[in-house]
């Protein structure tokens, strides 16, 4: 039975996870957050495992925390997520998603080393992001695991880094490591400064919703119920040594969402279109990738079933609006 430390447990997916795998198994489970801007303990209300408060750069915290709770996996949401943010300045993303990440690593090792059967029934998964892949266009072929790396912003620079000590720590020093690489994640309590949840308050305060650029700029969306039932599965199948990408099951624009939740809200407050907030074009950022498309081949090939729910369902269920 795993006892399974989940880093970043008070983030967005973090949150997701912790209570879906609560859901599925009987071991413990162990949310370790240092509790930054981006978590929110309410998305833990009903989650009855142990909350750790703690920085995943504290290695005295981290080995003392995988000590105390007997952890046999760890899966690393903890993370400096916002790509604008990164833009601004690089050194949180630096000290979080690289050094944080090494940090875990070398804890777990020490611990793990130490502990009864090595690293035998030990797993460590790092969550990563499609946009270490960097840009593409729609013609282009989508990526596989073995694509080079090629981020073009200082969050996917960070991601990319941590997911090469990973790749060294598991290839050259027979560490447990696994890597997950996904597209953008959407669904209920993610961080007001991503783009649905902004364009979902915009609409209920009845202000513009500003859009980057041209508002072209397409992503695939995974809905994070899929995601965490995906991960599950991955973890219980312990493919030590492999990187999986994880793709969502839509793929639209920024301009496509924006539209398409305008159209929801208005339907679900009994308005015109047209009454309801407008689409704003805004200055867009330094750098912004106008695509990821990433193959997912191998994750089939396990036999996990991929995403099904697609965003656009989603939005017209409503339930952004009525939460
Ligand atoms: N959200 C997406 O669409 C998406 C897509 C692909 C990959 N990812 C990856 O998934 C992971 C989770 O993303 P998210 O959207 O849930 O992020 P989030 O920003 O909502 O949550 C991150 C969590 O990490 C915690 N944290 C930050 N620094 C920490 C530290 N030093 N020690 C311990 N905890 C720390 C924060 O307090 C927060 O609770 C990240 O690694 C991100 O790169 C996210």
């Amino acid at each position: 039975m795993a006892n399974v430390l989940v880093t970043g447990g008070a983030g967005f997916i973090g949150s997701h996870f912790a209570r879906a795998l609560e859901f599925m198994q009987c071991g413990k489970v162990v949310v370790y957050d240092v509790m930054a801007y981006s978590s929110d303990l309410n998305r833990l209300n009903d989650f009855k495992g142990i909350i750790v408060t703690g920085d995943i750069c504290d290695i005295e915290k981290v080995g003392s925390t995988l000590r105390e709770h007997n952890i046999t996996q760890i899966i690393n949401f903890a993370a400096e997520s916002h790509v604008d943010r990164s833009i601004e300045d690089v050194n949180p993303f630096l000290r979080t998603n690289v050094f944080g990440t090494v940090n875990l690593m070398e804890a777990a090792e020490k611990y793990w080393l130490e502990s009864d059967g090595g690293y035998k029934d030990k797993l460590f998964v790092q969550i990563s992001t499609d946009e270490v892949y960097g840009e593409l266009r729609e013609k282009d072929r989508p990526l596989d695991e073995n694509a080079p790396l090629k981020p073009s912003n200082p969050y996917a620079a960070s991601k990319a880094a941590a997911d090469q000590f990973v790749i060294a720590k598991t290839s050259g020093e027979g560490f447990p490591g696994m890597i997950v690489r996904s597209s953008n994640n959407y669904g209920l309590n993610q961080n007001d400064e991503k783009l649905i949840p902004k364009v979902v308050r915009c609409l209920k305060e009845s202000k513009d919703i500003p859009l980057y650029g041209n508002g072209q700029q397409r992503r695939c969306w995974l809905y994070v119920e899929d995601y965490c039932r995906i991960l599950i599965e991955l973890m219980e199948a312990e493919p030590i040594g492999e990187i999986y990408n994880v793709k969502g099951a839509s793929s639209m624009s920024n301009l496509e969402v924006a539209c398409k939740m305008r159209e929801a809200y208005a339907s679900f407050v009994n308005l015109p279109v047209d009454a309801v907030s407008h689409i704003a074009f805004v200055q867009d950022r330094k750098t912004h990738d106008y695509f990821y498309n990433i193959d997912q081949s191998k994750l089939l090939r396990m036999g996990i079933w991929p995403a099904l729910k697609r965003l656009e369902d989603f939005i017209d269920e409503k339930h952004f609006f009525i939460k």
